[in-house]
C-alpha cells in the first residue's frame, strides 16, 4: 500500500502521521511545493516510527514523479479560512491548487483512489472528479465524518456518556448547510430525542455546523486539523481493511435522492473497491427541504468553479 498526502500542512501532516502511527501503509509520500517542509516533517515522522512501533516509510517531496503508482492520494494542499471567511471564500484560490494538484497526481497514479479534504470540500471533489474523469466510485470528499464527530463529541459533552455510545448521520453540503438527522440519531440504541430536549439538539447541530468556524476564531491564522485529518485516515481505514464501513462521505451523485450532477455527503459503505454503495435514506419533508437547499448551495458553487476553470 502506497498512500501520497498532497500538501504538507497541519492537515496533510496530521493525515500522514496518523496513517503511519496506524501503519495502513508501507510507504507514505508528503509532498508540498515548498522546499524542505515536506522533507522535514517527513524525516522527522520517519524518526518517529520505532517509538510507535510501526514500519510505515514516510517521505517527503516536492517531485509529483515520487507518488507514482499510488494506491490513494489525498488532496489537502489549499489555503485555509481566516476568521470572518466562509468555505466558498476559497474558491477562487483552491480551484486552481486542486486541480493542478490532481492534474499532475492523476498523471503518476491514474489507478488510484482520490480523496479530497481540500476545502469548498464538496466542489473541490466535483473539480477532481471532472479534472480526471474517473468514476464517482474512486473520488470522494472527507466532511461528513468530521461534521457528525463533532456533532457526536457535542453530544457527548452534553450527556456526560462515551463517545463511543453516540451514533449520528449528516447529509449534505459541507459546515453551514449540513443536514443532521437527528431522528436517525442515538445513543447506545436509544433515539437522543428521548434523553434530551428538543432546544438542546437544536443548540448542538447549529454548534456543529458552525464547528470549523468555531476553531477559526480560535486558530486565527487557519482552521482545524485534528479532527480533519482523523476523519479523512478513518476513510483510508475503512478502504485499506477493506471494513465496509458506512460514513457521510461527499460524493457526486446520480439519480440517488433524485439528484444528478452535484457533489453532496451521503452515507456511504467504504471498502476496498472505495465507494462501494450510496445508501437511500427514506428522507420526511423536512429533511429534503433541508437537503435541497445544500443542494443549491453546493450547485451554484460548482457552478462558478467550472466558470473559473473553462470546465
Ligand atoms: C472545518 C474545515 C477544515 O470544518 O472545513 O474545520
Amino acid at each position: 500500500m502506497k498512500i501520497t498526502v498532497i500538501g504538507a500542512g497541519n492537515v496533510g501532516a496530521t493525515c500522514a502521521q496518523l496513517l503511519a502511527n496506524a501503519e495502513l501503509a508501507n510507504e507514505i509520500i508528503l509532498l508540498d511545493v515548498i522546499e524542505g517542509i515536506p522533507e522535514g516533517k517527513a524525516l522527522d515522522m520517519y524518526e518517529s516510527m520505532p517509538i510507535f512501533e510501526s514500519d510505515s516509510r514516510i517521505y517527503g517531496t516536492n517531485d509529483y514523479a515520487k507518488t507514482k503508482d499510488s494506491d490513494i492520494i489525498i488532496q489537502t494542499a489549499g489555503l485555509a479560512r481566516k476568521p470572518g471567511m466562509t468555505r466558498d471564500d476559497l474558491l477562487v484560490k483552491n480551484a486552481d491548487i486542486v486541480n493542478a494538484c490532481i492534474g499532475s497526481a492523476f498523471e503518476y497514479s491514474p489507478n488510484a483512489f482520490y480523496i479530497i479534504v481540500s476545502n469548498p470540500l464538496d466542489v473541490m471533489t466535483y473539480v477532481a472528479l471532472r479534472k480526471t474523469g474517473l468514476p464517482k466510485t474512486k473520488v470522494i470528499g472527507m466532511a461528513g465524518i468530521l461534521d457528525t464527530a463533532r456533532y457526536r463529541s457535542f453530544i457527548s459533552m452534553e450527556l456526560g456518556v462515551s463517545m463511543q455510545d453516540i451514533q449520528g448521520m449528516i447529509l449534505g453540503g459541507h459546515g453551514d448547510t449540513m443536514v443532521p438527522l437527528t431522528r436517525f440519531t442515538t445513543v447506545a440504541g436509544i433515539p437522543v430525542t428521548d434523553l434530551m430536549s428538543k432546544e438542546k439538539l437544536d443548540a448542538i447541530v447549529a454548534r456543529a455546523a458552525g464547528g470549523g468556524g468555531e476553531i477559526v476564531k480560535y486558530l486565527k491564522t487557519g482552521s482545524a486539523y485534528y479532527a480533519p485529518a482523523a476523519a479523512a485516515v478513518q476513510m483510508v481505514e475503512s478502504i485499506v481493511k477493506d471494513q465496509k464501513r458506512i460514513f457521510p462521505c461527499s460524493v457526486l451523485l446520480d439519480g440517488e435522492y433524485g439528484y444528478n450532477d452535484v457533489v453532496v455527503g451521503v452515507p456511504c459503505v467504504l471498502g476496498k473497491n472505495c465507494l462501494e454503495k450510496v445508501l437511500e435514506l427514506n428522507l420526511n419533508d423536512d429533511e429534503k427541504a433541508l437537503l435541497e437547499n445544500s443542494v443549491v448551495h453546493v450547485r451554484e458553487t460548482i457552478e462558478e468553479a467550472k466558470k473559473l476553470l473553462g470546465m
